[in-house]
């Protein structure tokens, strides 16, 4: 079996692809309050496309997939998505990263089509800072998500807090208290700075290391623990609880170290790092095993070490930019 490995002798076996940039929501870390232009819908991979594409990618080694947006359960035929991928011979773990809007209603027909996990965006518990945060949302419908959710046996679902300052930042200890009764993981990310202005950013972002100075206070007793998974998530639970916590923290400590993935667009191109602006168009060579094959491992040799998000660019001369694509264009 071939295997994919960029210049550093990473391993890379798992693939994140989007299957729409559209989304129901307006995050205020993901998306420009005035929204963006969607892409028509013949620049977004058909399903037989995303099928094919990953037929490629796991005669290339790759076993897990993880599927995104913008809300990836937008698309109408996302099950069959789901069911199609889970089907592709080497296959094993295929996981959705969703918003939760319109999950109480797809939950059941993702799990029987062989969805393995879910991962949710909960950045609060309060309705008027979700709706703030989300530019509208209604919380109800994600906490029904949830609920319902929990009740189908999908292995460990992963709720995913964006950390902002001044917003959301006080319910740190809310959210590893719920993990008490609630088999859950939940996450802790810090506010990646893309498509954002770095000046913005800077007042909002909230560095990791306060979540263990918040349970110090607290008095809670935490250890590292292993979690199933292909992210950059360190876990953790704390003493007697039922659930455990995650930190994500690309920029208080990078962790491109153990970059396993590899990211598709909804419109058919490789980035191979989350953050710069290099990518390549794999959709028209997705027919032809031999030149998608030349395609990925082009996009491999590129890929660079880190990202270097928080640093300012313009300050220096590289050869490299930023990506053009705000997060829901790229799938997080
Ligand atoms: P599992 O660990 O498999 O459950 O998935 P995950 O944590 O990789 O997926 P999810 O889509 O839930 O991502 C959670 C957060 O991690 C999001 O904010 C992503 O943008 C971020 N993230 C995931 N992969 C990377 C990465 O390679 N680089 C950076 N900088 N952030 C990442
Ligand atoms: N910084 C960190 N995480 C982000 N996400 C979206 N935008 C950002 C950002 N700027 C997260 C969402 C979602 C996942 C796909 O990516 O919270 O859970
Ligand atoms: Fe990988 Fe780029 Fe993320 Fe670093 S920032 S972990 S290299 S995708």
């Amino acid at each position: 079996m071939e295997k994919l490995y960029d210049q550093y002798d990473r391993l890379h076996d798992y693939v994140r692809i989007s299957i729409t940039d559209r989304c129901n929501l307006r995050c205020v870390y993901c998306m420009p309050k005035e929204g963006l232009p969607f892409f028509p819908t013949d620049r977004v991979l058909s399903q037989d496309e995303i099928v094919q594409l990953i037929t490629n990618f796991a005669r290339l080694g790759v076993h897990k997939v993880r599927i995104t947006g913008g809300e990836p359960l937008l698309r109408t035929d996302v099950v069959d998505v789901v069911r199609r991928v889970k089907a592709v011979d080497g296959i094993e773990d295929v996981s959705i990263t969703t918003n939760g809007l319109f999950l109480a209603k797809k939950a059941a027909a993702l799990k029987d089509a062989g969805l393995d996990r879910l991962n949710i965006s909960l950045d609060t518990f309060k309705p008027d800072v979700y709706k703030k945060i989300t530019r509208g949302g209604n919380i109800n419908q994600v906490l029904d998500g949830i609920a319902t959710a929990a009740k189908l046996h999908f292995k460990k679902i992963k709720l995913n807090i964006v950390l902002i300052r001044g917003q959301n930042d006080d319910e740190v200890l809310d959210f590893i208290r719920y993990t008490k009764d609630n088999d859950v993981n939940v996450r802790f990310i810090e506010f990646m700075p893309i498509g954002n202005s770095l000046e913005d950013w800077k007042e909002e972002y909230v560095a990791l290391d306060s979540v263990f100075d918040l349970c110090q206070q607290a008095g809670l007793k935490y250890h590292p623990i292993d979690l199933a998974g292909n992210g950059p998530s360190d876990n953790y639970q704390v003493e007697g609880y039922t659930g455990s916590f995650g930190l994500i923290h690309p920029i208080s400590s990078k962790f491109c170290e153990n970059c396993n993935r590899l990211r598709i667009t909804a419109d058919g191109y490789i980035k191979a790092c989350l953050y710069w602006n290099e990518e390549i168009n794999v959709r028209k060579l997705i027919y032809d095993f031999d030149a998608f094959k030349a395609g990925v491992k082009r996009a491999l040799d590129n890929k660079p070490l880190n990202h270097e998000m928080a640093m300012k660019t313009t300050d220096r001369i590289i050869d490299k930019a930023p990506t053009w694509r705000h997060m829901s264009q790229i799938g997080g």
